[in-house]
């Protein structure tokens, strides 16, 4: 697929896998992409998953026919990424790897490939004929050796990970040209919309414990006049672009909008009436709010409007004298994610002793949340007038 003057999609859609990184679910499937710049020498720039290698190659001889690929540039060594590197050398055996010192050793362990590996530092530039392609380091966007690549000459930068979302991309790839998230029904005018969910559960479930190195990124970017964004997920973005980084640096910044994520789970569902009693009162109120049930849903769910939100609601009976196992893995994961800069609520029942709101309000202190109450524990059952949740709406909705 053309992408411009130089630039040729060579990517693939997976609407295989249903789990990715063995942990989120892809109700859209998820995409892979991979670019050609094409100058009096040929670049590739990352690959795709290996199960998808003979799509990919026939991709590539489409684009350029018997012509070879000079250089494969690596931007980030996942193995969604990198896995079809021994493939592609052996279609190109004279292909030269650029990438950074970092990546090296991963291309060894990976994959076997010690030779013909040119290593690049921050700035430098490889000239193609008539393209220049300029390389900046960003570790920890999403992995230590991640780097990104300037395409001078047409504005374009490979970003890597970053601006991606999950979801199979339908159509023209470019989101000036209609991309669609593939599966989604709705037919909006906007197509950033689709993406919008996807791109923020993208975000908070796999590079937001890393959001000082995405704004270390942005920051060292911010000069570049982008005209457009080839991410390794989702579409390409150019008239979007306003949108991605506006929302990229929000969620980098753990800053959210206003609204309650609420997450609970239940043993008898005490607590779950609780959570929608709680639930009940924002819908009243008008307040924007999500809601999730942290033992029957997977948890990137939750981590996303945990994300973009700027107040957490959280209900776990108490269990073992703890916080009941779901919320705790919840829990677990907003600490593992260094969430910050949130408003937090803690409720829930116990029978005979409690103990998890109390344990829910010291982790989210832990945090730095600030605590909008004591938090609701309510004995052997909820029930409106015994508890009445109107006082913690109160207190969340207290600004
Ligand atoms: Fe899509 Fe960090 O790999």
């Amino acid at each position: 697929m053309k992408i411009s003057g130089a630039v040729r999609y060579v990517g693939v859609n997976d609407h295989e896998k249903t789990i990715f990184e063995g942990l989120w679910p892809l109700p859209f499937g998820v995409s892979y992409n991979s670019y050609l710049v094409v100058g009096d020498k040929v670049a590739l720039v990352d690959t795709v998953e290996s199960e998808f290698g003979d799509e990919f190659i026939r991709n590539i001889r489409d684009e350029i026919g018997d012509r070879k690929v000079d250089y494969l540039i690596v931007n980030h060594m996942e193995p969604d990424h990198s896995s079809s590197m021994k493939l592609v050398r052996s279609n190109f055996p004279d292909i030269r790897i650029v990438t950074n010192a970092k990546a090296v050793p991963m291309i060894a362990g990976y994959y076997g490939i010690t030779d013909n590996i040119m290593t690049v530092r921050d700035g430098e530039s490889l000239d193609l004929g008539g393209c220049t392609l300029t390389f900046h380091m960003t570790p920890m966007v999403h992995w230590p050796e991640t780097m990104m690549t300037w395409f001078n000459e047409e504005g374009t930068l490979f970003s890597g990970d970053a601006f991606g979302t999950f979801g199979a991309v339908d159509g023209d790839i470019r989101d000036s040209s209609g991309a669609r998230l593939s599966g989604w029904l709705d037919s909006p005018e906007d197509t950033f919309s689709e993406f919008r969910n996807e791109m923020t559960r993208y975000y908070s479930n796999i590079v937001g414990k890393y959001g000082v190195p995405v704004q270390n990124a942005m920051k060292k970017l911010s000069g570049l006049p982008v005209r457009r964004i080839c991410s390794t997920h989702g579409p390409v973005w150019e008239t979007r672009i306003q949108e991605v980084v506006s929302l990229y640096d929000r969620l980098s910044r753990y800053e959210g909008e206003r609204g309650v994520c609420i997450v609970y789970a239940s043993m008898y569902g005490n607590t779950a009436e609780a959570a929608r009693a709680l639930e009940a009162e924002l819908i009243r109120r008008g307040v924007p709010y999500a809601i999730h049930d942290a033992a029957r849903e997977n948890l990137s769910y939750a981590y996303r409007d945990a994300f973009r939100f700027d107040t957490l609601a959280v209900g776990s009976p108490t269990y073992n004298n703890e916080i009941f196992p779901p919320v705790a893995s919840f829990m677990n994961g907003i600490v593992s994610r260094g969430l910050k800069n949130r408003k937090f609520a803690a409720f829930g029942s116990y029978t005979w002793m409690g103990g998890s709101v109390r344990q829910l309000n010291e982790k989210a202190q832990n945090l730095g949340f600030e605590l909008l109450s004591d938090g609701l524990a309510f004995a052997q059952g909820y029930a409106p007038g015994k508890c009445d949740m109107s006082s913690l709406a109160d207190a969340v909705l207290k600004d």
